[in-house]
């Protein structure tokens, strides 16, 4: 590979996936403090509203020992017509060496990866792909279960314009989990795996909640919250139907009281705040691949 982009979960291998979680776990252990020996440029191309992600990456960046600039839409000359190409193309002109990027056009990374000499990485393409979530995601269940086969997954919610589900259904497929897919039946995109959550709440091992995507959809949805959650979310009732080892995941952010009770947010099992503390962990991994470096002392599994 030219570049260490990383764009999609289809592009790694489950060997590329296994050592990116393990760097992660070592950053997250051994290799806390760690940093670059070398400063690196970055910039953060954020096309759309980012909490998480945006500022996740900003702190791996940082303690990383990164130079990081943070690109603003709305004041840059994208107002006066530039294209994503012009703006990339720019950014790499004036010697940043990795570019973060999030937009809401899938897939725009297609007109970029072969024009540009330093890595791309995605921090999410409309309803496209969410690679780092996916594999924060995945660090979390493996904290949890040590191993994916067989572990039994419902990704609940707007699966349609979701590029969490679709990230991890990439992934999961990959590595040997078995993946339901729940929520509206009109928003599961047809796939074949659809179940309703209370014909497979008893058997899962991690239930991964989803936030309703309302800034993709045409329509407004006609339910009101109350409906929703007692319709598809996580109530009480069904999480006390879930097995004891059984874990609660959600990209965030979360509407309380829609996809998940407003009590439920903190409950012993649910990992949502775990998952951003893994995403920093995670952005620092796919840092180190990006620009190819090694930890000093070598370690193996
Ligand atoms: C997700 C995203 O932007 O796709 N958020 C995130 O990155 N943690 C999920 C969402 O916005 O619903």
């Amino acid at each position: 590979m030219k570049n260490k982009h990383l764009l999609t979960m289809d592009a790694l291998t489950v060997a590329e996936i296994d050592a990116i979680l393990f760097d992660a776990h070592l950053f997250s252990t051994i290799y806390k403090d760690w940093q670059f020996p070398d400063n690196h440029r970055v910039a953060n191309l954020f096309f759309e509203p980012s909490t998480r992600t945006q500022y996740s990456f900003e702190s791996a960046q940082h303690q990383l020992n990164c130079k990081v600039t943070t690109f603003n839409e709305q004041t840059s000359s994208v107002q006066k017509g530039e294209t994503l190409y012009d703006t990339v193309k720019t950014f790499e002109a004036i010697g940043m060496e990795a570019l973060v990027i999030r937009h809401p056009e899938n897939e725009y990374f297609k007109h970029l990866v072969d024009k540009i000499n330093i890595p791309i990485l995605n921090g999410g393409d409309g309803s496209g792909n969410h690679p780092t979530q996916c594999l924060l995601d995945l660090m979390t269940i493996k904290e949890e279960f040590g191993d994916f086969t067989g572990l039994k997954v419902a990704i609940v919610g707007d699966i349609q314009h979701s590029r969490v589900a679709s990230s991890n259904l990439q992934a999961m497929e990959k590595l040997g989990m078995i993946s339901y897919v729940c929520g509206p039946k009109e928003w599961s995109k047809n796939l074949t795996n659809y179940h309703p959550l209370d014909e497979v709440i008893e058997e899962i091992d991690v239930l991964m909640l989803l936030r309703i995507q309302h800034e993709r959809h045409e329509a407004t949805m006609q339910m009101t919250k109350a409906e929703y959650l007692s319709a598809y979310g996580l109530t009480k009732e069904r999480m006390n139907k879930m097995k004891p080892e059984a874990i609660v995941m959600h990209p965030a952010p979360f509407n309380r009281d829609v996809e998940i009770d407003s009590d439920l947010v903190e409950h012993p099992k649910s990992r949502i705040f775990k998952q951003m503390e893994n995403g920093v962990y995670v952005r620092k991994a796919v840092l180190k691949r990006a620009f190819g470096y090694e930890f000093p002392t070598e370690i193996t599994k």
